[in-house]
């Protein structure tokens, strides 16, 4: 079942490891009454230890509904955050606290602030991808699965901030026709794709379809013949009748794909250099070893001031409304 049967474990700095990690972390489960959520970019390991695999929609509504007394948050800090924002009573561990993501920290709170109090007419429509306290600041919250269905639903004369991603923000303005007020911040990861490579491998692989993230920069976008959450590229890979796949998004998705059509060929799209960059650095800082270290030691927890908490969950909410 798991990718890595009984991976070689040993020392840590935190003490000896199981031998068999996978059985131990199941029994820390059932001790703790704990839910393990990951997000597709997750390592493999993680992925098929997990109870729920999802994007960030999903995983933001799994956390709204579990019963679990713990939630095991495979995936970045703001996730993580979330999780803790529509759940202020149970305990969030996140297996590495040094999860960022570069798309949260192009937003700084007081940065914003002065952005907001420059548009002050304008509603603040903020991607799940940033800090509880930009969340706190905003009207409404969406991912990269509904911000169209969002924005479409806001009255066409409200002028409206759209923050922090400008790749994403770009895209919803071409598919509502809306002019939204963007704040300029970007992944690292998905602005790394070259769009030269792209076009390169689209002539090796003929026959392969290249679906992308909105994350990515327009001029990759553009030769995308779809566009979609993580979750809505696993589900196109699925059903369309193509073999192949140029697929520009963190590639940890692609374990998933393979999975659900296992005959079918997924390319990871390349960076600019040939580097690994199209690999997310604070994602991968999670290791099956540090979840299971997580669970032992309960430990690191995320925890929230109740102000900020309370303000958060707010436009989570709106967004948990708006696309039911
Ligand atoms: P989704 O989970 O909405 O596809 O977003 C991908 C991402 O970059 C998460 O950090
Ligand atoms: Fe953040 Fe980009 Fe990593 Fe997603 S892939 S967590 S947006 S840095």
């Amino acid at each position: 079942m798991f990718t890595t049967a009984l991976a070689q474990r040993g020392k840590t700095e935190q003490g000896d490891l199981p031998l068999d990690l996978f059985t131990a972390i199941e029994t820390l489960k059932k001790e703790l009454n704990a839910v393990i959520l990951a997000h597709y970019y997750q390592e493999p390991d993680i992925q098929d230890i997990a109870d729920f695999i999802g994007d960030s929609l999903q995983l933001a509504k799994a956390a709204a509904h579990t019963n679990a007394d713990v939630i095991v948050f495979a995936g970045v800090h703001f996730m993580a955050e979330t999780a803790k924002i529509l759940n202020r009573d149970k305990m969030v561990l996140l297996p590495d606290l040094n999860a960022g993501c570069s798309l949260a920290d192009s937003c700084p709170p007081e940065a914003f602030a002065a952005f907001k109090a420059a548009h002050p007419d304008h509603l603040v429509v903020s991607y799940i991808n940033c800090s509880a306290d930009i969340k706190a600041m905003s009207d409404i919250i969406c991912t990269s699965s509904n911000a169209v269905k969002i924005v479409e639903q806001i009255p066409k004369d409200q002028p409206i901030i759209f923050a922090p991603d400008r790749n994403l923000g770009r895209y919803v303005m071409e598919k509502t026709g809306r002019d939204l007020v963007l704040w300029e911040g970007s992944c690292v990861v998905h602005e790394t794709f070259s769009e030269k490579k792209i076009v390169q491998l689209k002539m090796a692989y003929p026959q392969a379809e290249a679906i992308a993230h909105p994350e990515c920069e327009t001029s990759v976008l553009r030769h995308a013949s779809f566009i979609g959450s993580t979750a809505a590229l696993l589900n196109y890979c699925e059903q369309s009748p193509s073999q192949e796949f140029i697929v520009a998004t963190e590639p940890g998705i692609i374990h998933q794909m393979q999975k659900r059509a296992p005959h079918k060929r997924f390319i990871p799209a390349p960076p600019l250099n040939n580097c690994a960059c199209n690999e997310c650095p604070f994602m991968r800082l999670n290791t099956l070893e540090k979840l299971y270290w997580a669970m032992k030691n309960r430990a690191p927890e995320i925890s929230l001031p109740e102000n900020i908490r309370e303000a958060a969950l707010r436009p989570i909410q709106r967004m948990l409304e708006m696309s039911a």
